[in-house]
């Protein structure tokens, strides 16, 4: 299949800090591409040099057929771009917005009309045209968000953690107009912090540190992970999560929404139950689980974290300290 975006070892540095250190990727057409990672893992620094906005320090980056670095101009006339930060005027109303994208994108007077119809409808605010947007509420705002990025029909669309604080209802409302949008056969580059919303996804990337960690469809990211995941229902969490903590033979334990998830590693689910029985953590319900993405992903940043750890050792100055690990569900 054809290539939406291709990358080869591009590389950003900010000074002597390394924010995108040789990503290698390859996104195809008419996909849903999450791009996921732990905060300040170089997710809007490489978007940004995708679109344009940014010069990369090295490497190649081929967008729609076009050179990002040398044509950045022709990109930007073909893609979308819903920021993370800003996206729309608060103190212009809805249709001001769409006429503002418009403008930007030198539509015509007819074209912008069945544009403006069209997304009105996408979004769902036919009626509420003459609103201020400031008085949206945050679904809303980021449906119209998505209208203004998608006004002159874009062949690829780059979102910035688009759900971002919006509710669980407004989300999924999101995501069925992204589907939509990856029918219509456009392209989408997605970031998330949410890991239900990487299942959305067709294929995933996990940048973590600047570095791409793993690349995959869903499933193929789920099967990395060799190791026995137990899901664990306890009455004291805290309590549970410091007894294992001690325990060096069990990889990852961490909150996934109401639940423990506990790589046991080289321990056994067996001696977990033992172990959080003297604990005096009462265990409500306890099972092997298939490994979710998110229990990939903490198990990546693990690793990461120890080959850090044991460089360290070796020779401190030449270690970034590493980021926290990906947290449990934000709906949680
Ligand atoms: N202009 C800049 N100058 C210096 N450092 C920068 C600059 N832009 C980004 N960084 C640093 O690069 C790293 C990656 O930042 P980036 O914004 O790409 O992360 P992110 O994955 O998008 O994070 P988040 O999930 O919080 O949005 C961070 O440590 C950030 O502080
Ligand atoms: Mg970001």
């Amino acid at each position: 299949m054809e290539s939406a975006i291709q990358l080869k070892a591009l590389t950003k540095r900010f000074g002597s800090f390394t924010a995108v250190d040789a990503v290698d990727l390859d996104v195809r057409r008419g996909e849903i591409f999450g791009f996921l990672g732990p905060n300040g893992s170089g997710k809007t620094t490489t978007i940004r040099m995708l679109c344009g906005v940014i010069a990369p320090t090295s490497g190649q980056a081929t967008v729609l057929g076009h050179d990002a670095i040398k044509d950045p101009e022709a990109v930007r006339r073909r893609i979308g771009y819903m920021s993370q930060k800003f996206s729309l005027f608060e103190d212009l109303t809805v249709d001001e917005n769409l006429r503002f994208y418009a403008g930007v994108y030198d539509l015509t007077d007819e074209k912008f009309a069945a544009r403006r119809e069209y997304i009105l409808r996408m979004a769902d605010l036919v009626g509420r045209e003459g609103e201020l947007t400031a008085n949206l509420s945050v679904g809303w705002k980021q449906r119209l968000a998505l209208g203004c990025a998608t006004i002159h029909e874009p062949e690829l669309i780059f979102l910035d953690e688009p759900t971002s604080g919006v509710d669980p209802t407004a989300r999924r409302h999101f995501w069925e107009l992204l589907y939509e949008l990856a029918d219509s056969g456009v392209t989408l580059f997605v970031t998330t912090h949410y890991m239900d919303e990487a299942a959305h996804c067709s294929r995933l990337a996990f940048i973590y540190n600047g570095r791409l960690a793993a690349c995959g469809t869903p499933g193929e990211i789920r099967a990395l992970m060799t190791e026995t995941v137990l899901e664990v229902d306890v009455d004291d969490a805290e309590a549970a999560l410091l007894a294992l903590e001690r325990v060096s033979e069990i990889r990852e334990a961490y909150m996934s929404g109401a639940v423990l998830h506990v790589n046991v590693g080289a321990s056994s689910p067996a001696s977990v139950v033992e172990l959080l029985a003297a604990a005096g953590v009462t265990v409500r319900g306890i099972e092997v689980v298939d490994p979710t993405i998110e229990d990939v992903f903490v198990h990546l940043v693990t690793q990461q974290r120890a080959a850090g750890e044991t460089l360290a050792a070796t020779a401190p100055e030449a270690v970034a300290v590493p980021n926290p690990p990906v947290s449990g569900s934000p709906d949680a």
